[in-house]
């Protein structure tokens, strides 16, 4: 099967296939609740304020949200409601394109340029994933499908826009960690035409048994900052103090989590979380998720002002193409500080 859309509009199913059961247990998906703590909000507009007060607490919510979530809902980020819309609209459009006009898309590498599928990989997956996906490369090199129509111009806005975002939360989090506001964008090229940004949306379908399947798995997301939008439907949960917790956002607020670079950068002062989509019985869920990284040819290690005092590196130098990233979607252990490199 292509989509896990086409399962479910095939005919009227009541259980849910048995290769898609997930091992959840009912505690495991229920833990969450009730829950007291929410994530950390940021208000975008006062990180971009000239008022320094403003900008030095916004600063400091930062270091907040990086050191004890990995995770944060940004608000007055000035990407209009509109374009949002407009590319939930479009990305739904895509999903409901006919299976023959999607298949044009079905690659099989991780660097093709533009990837729609189901599960993350239905050849080798021992359990499907209940989730249709659509990866574009959109930088340095602008890929689009040609269908449907708008979708082209609307991605390329949106992409602009939160690329325009996320470096401006880069400059947050480099003053937060105590490096100089340029430092990622500049060091690490996230500012330069060369940065990779990939976006990856994910169709959730209606599943006659949620508490069976699973939309993705924990994982955590390379690159150093993610901004995700959904299309009004909850799904996902952030794992905080050893808890899963269902995540609300606030109407036309951005998700960001930080990525596997950026805990390499800080050398795991701010963590790469794991995150997981669960699904729901009432209505088909839409994530749309933009991660910001490197240019694929830069190898990210801790950065060297963070080691002073007989700090060592706990990392190795790592690169989105390295094969244990290549995996996805699945959790996995970022190298840690095997060989005597930094001794
Ligand atoms: C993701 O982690 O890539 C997407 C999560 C979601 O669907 O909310
Ligand atoms: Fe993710």
């Amino acid at each position: 099967m292509f989509s896990v859309k086409e399962l479910v509009e095939s005919g009227r199913l009541t259980c849910v296939p048995v290769n898609y059961i997930f091992n959840n247990t009912e505690s495991d998906l229920h833990c969450m609740l009730p829950q007291p703590e929410t994530v950390p909000v940021i208000d975008f507009s006062l990180l971009t304020s000239h008022d320094p007060d403003q900008r030095s607490k916004t600063i400091a919510q930062l270091r907040y949200a990086c050191l004890e979530w990995g995770f944060f809902m940004v608000i007055n980020h000035g990407v209009s409601e509109m374009l949002r819309d407009e590319m939930i609209r479009e990305t739904e459009s895509f999903f409901n394109l006919s299976g023959e006009d999607k298949r044009e898309y079905a690659g099989t590498k991780l660097f093709d340029p533009i990837r729609c599928g189901t599960s993350f990989n239905p050849k080798v997956d021992k359990t499907l994933l209940w989730r249709d996906y659509l990866k574009i490369h959109v930088h340095p090199h602008f890929n689009a499908p040609t269908k449907p129509s708008g979708f082209s111009k609307v991605l390329r806005d949106y992409c602009q826009k939160t690329r325009e975002v996320a470096i401006e939360l880069l400059k947050g989090i480099s003053a937060s960690l105590g490096l100089d506001p340029s430092y990622i964008n500049e060091k690490m090229r996230v500012e330069s035409s060369k940065s990779h940004q990939l976006l990856v949306a994910n169709m959730y379908p209606p599943c006659p048994q949620p508490e069976l399947a699973m939309g993705l798995p924990p994982h955590s997301d390379h690159g150093f900052l993610t901004i995700l939008m959904q299309n009004g439907i909850d799904g996902l949960q952030v794992m905080h103090k050893g808890k899963w917790v269902s995540i609300k956002p606030l109407p036309n607020s951005f998700l960001v989590n930080t990525g596997d670079h950026m805990e390499i950068l800080s050398n795991g002062k701010y963590k790469s979380v794991l995150h997981r989509a669960v699904v729901n019985n009432k209505a088909a869920r839409l994530s749309i998720g933009t991660a910001h990284g490197p240019p694929l040819d830069t190898v990210v290690r801790p950065a060297t002002e963070l080691l002073a005092d007989g700090v060592h590196p706990a990392y190795l130098g790592n690169r989105p193409d390295s094969p244990h990233l290549q995996r996805n979607c699945l959790v996995y252990e970022v190298a840690r500080l095997v060989s005597d490199e930094y001794r």
